[in-house]
C-alpha cells in the first residue's frame, strides 16, 4: 500500500482527459457520494461542485457525441450542449458542439423542447423497433434517429452506427439504468467518477442500475486527482 500524494501545481485536463488517438473509446462520466449516492434529491447536480461541473462540461467538449438515458434528460430537464469555457482547441475541426443521443424506448420526450429544435448538432434519439410509429415519425422530423433491437436497444448496434457516422469518442452521462446496461454489454473502455464527500444515506441508486453484471470488467486507475475534498478518478479497462 502507498499514499497518493498530490502533486503540487495545476494539471493540464484536457491533456489527462484526452481520448485515444484512434478507435472507438466509451467513457462513462458519473458523480457519487462516498456512501454510493449517484443521486441527491432525485437529482445529480446536488452531488457536484464547481470543478466537477467543469470538468462535466470539458468531457463534452473532447468527445464526438454524448449518449444520455431518457431518464436523465427528464430528470435533469436536458438542454442542449453548448460551447463551453476551456474548450479552446478542443474541438478541433469538429462541429462546434457533439450531438447529443438519447436513448428512449417510449420516446416520451418534448420534442418541441430546445433539446431538439435549438440544438447546434442535431440531436439523436436511439430507439428500438417497437417504438410507437407516431412517436417515430416526430422523432424522424426532429432528430436523427437510429432504431437498433426490438424491445430493448441493441446497445452494441446503436454504438457501432453511431461510429460508422463519425462518432468514435464516445460519452456517456448515464444514468444508472442505461450505464448498467452499457457495463453489462461489456462496452465501457472508461469511467470517470467524481468522488463527493457526503454521507447521504437513504435509498437513492448507485451509478449503476440493473441486474447484476455477469462479466464485470477490469478497470485500471489511469489517474485520481484532488480538488477542494473532491477525487477524480479516472479508470481504464485494463483488458
Ligand atoms: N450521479 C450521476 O453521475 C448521474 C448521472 C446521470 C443521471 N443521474 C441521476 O439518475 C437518475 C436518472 O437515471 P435513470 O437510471 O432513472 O434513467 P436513465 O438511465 O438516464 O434513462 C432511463 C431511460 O432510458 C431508456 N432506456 C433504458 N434502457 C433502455 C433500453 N434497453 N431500450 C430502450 N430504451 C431504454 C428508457 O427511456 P424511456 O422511458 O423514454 O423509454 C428509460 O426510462 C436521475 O435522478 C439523475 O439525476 C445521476
Amino acid at each position: 500500500m502507498r499514499a497518493l500524494t498530490p502533486d503540487a501545481g495545476d494539471v493540464d485536463l484536457a491533456e489527462r482527459y484526452a481520448y485515444p488517438p484512434e478507435g472507438t473509446w466509451l467513457r462513462a462520466n458519473m458523480v457519487a457520494s462516498l456512501d454510493g449516492a449517484a443521486q441527491r434529491d432525485e437529482r445529480s447536480g446536488g452531488l457536484g461542485s464547481p470543478t466537477d461541473q467543469h470538468l462535466f462540461l470539458l468531457l463534452r467538449g473532447l468527445a464526438d457525441v454524448v449518449i444520455v438515458g431518457a431518464g436523465t434528460v427528464r430528470a435533469e430537464g436536458y438542454g442542449p450542449v453548448s460551447p463551453s469555457e476551456g474548450w479552446d482547441g478542443v474541438r478541433d475541426g469538429r462541429s462546434s458542439v457533439p450531438p447529443l443521443a438519447i436513448v428512449s424506448r417510449t420516446l416520451d420526450l418534448a420534442f418541441d423542447a430546445p433539446i431538439f429544435t435549438a440544438a447546434k448538432a442535431r440531436t439523436i434519439v436511439l430507439t428500438t423497433a417497437s417504438a410507437a410509429p407516431a412517436r417515430l415519425e416526430t422523432a424522424r422530423e426532429r432528430a436523427d434517429v437510429i432504431v437498433a433491437g426490438t424491445d430493448s436497444l441493441d446497445f452494441p448496434a446503436a454504438f457501432a452506427e453511431l461510429a460508422a457516422r463519425g462518432h468514435r469518442r464516445l460519452l456517456c452521462e448515464g444514468g444508472p439504468g442505461v450505464l448498467g446496461q452499457v457495463v453489462a454489454a461489456g462496452l465501457l473502455d472508461e469511467l470517470c467518477l467524481t468522488l463527493s464527500p457526503l454521507l447521504l444515506g437513504g435509498n437513492p441508486t448507485r451509478i449503476l442500475n440493473g441486474p447484476p453484471v455477469a462479466v464485470p470488467p477490469e478497470l485500471a486507475l489511469a489517474h485520481a486527482l484532488l480538488d477542494d475534498d473532491f477525487l477524480f478518478l479516472r479508470y481504464t479497462r485494463s483488458r
